[in-house]
């Protein structure tokens, strides 16, 4: 497999009203752990060894406030950087020192269509740990709304290195390691936050992980299915916030031989919606809850 600049999505920084309540959900409920706490930022970590998976930062309302990647080496931060400019973005955060807790070197950016996303070199991980039944282990991707997904798509090939995988009729996913999606753009009238996938260790824990929600007052939103492309099972779920997440697993593994197939390829029977057959159609509340959460707009450098 050739290398790419960006090697892994990592983790997601969700702005919530009330974060006893998001800390409480997203550890007893969702099954992760806390890991750090800075100022009015609690970092939780999954399984795996990825220092958090998603840090909640009290804000005054539910808006998506960065996604972190991680790249190969710290030159190509600097690459990142100058392609952002040049692709009409801006920079937040110039590379530095990152003195959150999972430290290493990051940049903060603002991709052309206001997606604020960090990259990491030389963070810290966690040693290797066994996985658990029915606990994330790391993060899988995030699913983007986006107004524009050709010229997206082109940013995220051009500038940051991913690589097309398949084209459905509303959908574009972007791989950056093994995983057939790390990031999806949803064709949609707005830019912003469709939803966050959490990777489950397997198919078990998936339904494992659905009763444990059901258990604590959560339905799921849609699902328990198997999506077309990079054929996952998924589970959907509604947050307390009106954050969408996913439980996922079994991310079809692909190498550079794979071959993209496009929107006439990826279509179902009438009223089916996953490669099953036996997800129900997708309820008015989940759209509704896929197209509510924007990006916060950050602050320049230096403010907080
Ligand atoms: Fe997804």
């Amino acid at each position: 497999m050739s290398e790419y600049p960006v090697i892994a999505i990592r983790s997601v920084e969700l702005g919530v009203p009330d974060l006893d309540r998001a800390e409480a959900f997203y550890t007893k409920t969702w099954g992760l752990s806390v890991v750090a706490r800075l100022g009015s930022v609690v970092y939780l970590r999954a399984t795996g060894r990825d220092h958090h998976v998603l840090a909640l930062r009290s804000h005054s309302c539910a808006e998506i406030l960065s996604v972190s990647f991680r790249v190969l080496q710290k030159e190509i931060l600097d690459r990142i950087e100058k392609g952002i400019v040049a692709a009409g973005g801006t920079v937040i955060e110039a590379t530095a020192l990152n003195h959150e807790p999972d430290g290493g070197m990051a940049l903060k950016v603002k991709s052309p269509e206001g997606y604020v996303l960090r990259f990491h070199h030389g963070d810290v991980l966690h040693g290797p740990g066994e996985p658990r039944c029915a606990f994330p282990c790391r993060l899988s991707h995030v699913n983007l709304n986006c107004t524009n997904v050709d010229a997206t798509s082109r940013f995220f090939e051009t500038v940051l290195g991913f690589r097309l995988t398949d084209r459905s009729k509303a959908m574009v996913f972007l791989s950056c390691n093994q995983d057939h999606h790390a990031v999806v753009l949803a064709d949609s009238a707005v830019d912003g936050l469709n939803h966050v996938a959490f990777m489950m260790p397997d198919l078990e824990s998936v339904m494992r992980g659905s009763g444990r929600m059901i258990d604590n007052g959560f339905p799921i939103g849609w699902g328990v299915g198997r999506h077309g492309p990079g054929d996952n099972v998924f589970a959907y779920f509604v947050d307390p916030f009106g954050f969408v997440i996913e439980h996922t697993a079994e991310v079809l593994q692909i190498d550079e031989h794979y071959q993209p197939h496009g929107p006439e390829h990826w279509v179902w029977p009438a009223g089916r919606t996953d490669h099953w057959g036996i997800a129900p159609p997708k309820p008015a509340y989940v759209k509704d809850a896929q197209l509510a959460i924007r990006f916060a707009t950050p602050a320049k450098e230096g403010e907080q």
